[in-house]
């Protein structure tokens, strides 16, 4: 123990040597300890970043090409009885005239895969112009004024883009009118296969867990751009009374709100729901084989009929530029979204083939004016 005593060459004025030795004792113990302390957290650390590095990702993260089964089984589906079409709706909503083309074809998109639901389409009259609202629903939605919801606290925390997105939660409002169930398909969505058995569903709400390309990756909150619910007026008072006091972070509007308040009570639906073009950027074997079976595809990196490649929608694509429009943003994202642009172009030019008399006429209707 002497060796580790700063005093050790010393020569002892006193001869009291037991006591010096207690001392040198003492002193040794302690710088023992912090060494011991030292070592330790630095195995600690190691064993810590070790287990870290190790762990393994998340199963979509992993994703591997295992189940070859359909999502339904369709003998059950056959036995289910369908509801009552007059009480099942499709439902979208349009906050600005850039997003008409969008809805146009999303109904025309509708058609292809046999939709049978009414369609509806939530618009704000005092926001949107006679032309816009004459093209969404040129190719089935029925228009359905809807009155402004506010975001509480004066909009104050939430994001400027989704200032009139609240509006959404109108949904709620529609069992006055009879209807039973409904599936609001953000303006951004196309449909790909039909998505009839969401009406069947017994729950009362469900949506598609949300995919971010960054860090959040694989996220437990749900994207409210495909929503299945049953809409109740009793939900929708509560809904309105609870928004006001509520804590959350509301920077991402309706959608904050709606994951706060379902929480655990949200069924999450399978991402075929809501192929959100983030999936193919994190994850292209899962994409791979979402894309034979997605119902819904979210255009929410790249929007083909907005011109910005913030997507904010400030200048309208006019109906004779979005094929050079698509073209334009086709580079973005290195690329990754050609096959989803040119499906969506498809889609559209199917519908200006079919409703193009329609669309012009909305057009020229809005010159005379
Ligand atoms: C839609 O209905 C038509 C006529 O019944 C049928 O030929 C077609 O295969 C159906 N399309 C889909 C996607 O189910």
């Amino acid at each position: 123990m002497w060796i580790f005593s700063r005093y050790k060459d010393y020569a002892p004025l006193w001869t009291d040597v037991a006591s010096l030795k207690q001392a040198n004792r003492v002193h040794a113990f302690r710088i023992v300890t912090v060494l011991l302390l030292i070592f330790i957290s630095l195995w600690y650390n190691g064993y810590a970043i070790a287990k870290l590095a190790k762990k393994w990702p998340t199963p979509l993260d992993n994703y591997q090409h295992l189940n070859p089964n359909p999502l339904l089984n369709h003998d059950f589906y056959q036995s289910l009885k369908p509801p009552a079409l007059s009480e099942t709706a499709v439902l979208t909503s349009m906050y600005t005239d850039s997003y008409a083309t969008a809805i146009a074809t999303l109904g025309h998109s509708l058609d292809r895969v046999n939709s049978t639901a009414t369609r509806l389409l939530f618009y704000l009259p005092e926001h949107i112009s006679a032309e816009a609202l004459c093209i969404a629903t040129a190719t089935g939605f029925v228009p359905h004024p809807v009155s402004r919801i506010s975001p509480p606290r004066n909009g104050d925390g939430t994001n400027k883009r989704f200032l009139d997105a609240y509006s959404k939660l109108n949904l709620w409002t529609l069992g006055d009118a009879g209807y039973t169930a409904v599936v609001h398909l953000d303006a951004d969505t196309l449909v790909l296969r039909n998505f009839d058995e969401l009406f069947t569903l017994p729950y009362r709400f469900g949506a598609v867990p949300d995919v971010y390309v960054g860090t959040h990756g694989f996220a437990l909150e749900f994207n409210t751009g495909v929503i299945y619910a049953r809409p109740d007026t009793v939900v929708f008072r509560d809904m309105m009374e609870k928004m006001q006091t509520l804590s959350y972070d509301g920077l991402q509007a309706d959608q904050a709100f709606l994951n706060q308040y379902y929480a655990a009570a949200a069924v999450r639906l399978p991402y075929a729901y809501n192929a959100n073009l983030a999936i193919k950027k994190r994850q292209p074997a899962m994409w791979e084989d979402l894309w034979k079976r997605a119902r819904i595809v979210h255009y929410t990196l790249v929007k083909p009929f907005l011109a910005e490649a913030d997507n904010s929608g400030e200048t309208i694509v006019p109906m004779e530029g979005l094929e050079a429009n698509i073209h334009a943003r086709m580079g973005e994202f290195d690329g990754a979204f050609k096959q989803e642009l040119l499906e969506w172009l498809g889609q559209w030019k199917e519908t200006y083939a079919k409703y193009g008399d329609k669309l012009r006429e909305c057009e020229r209707k809005a010159d005379d004016i």
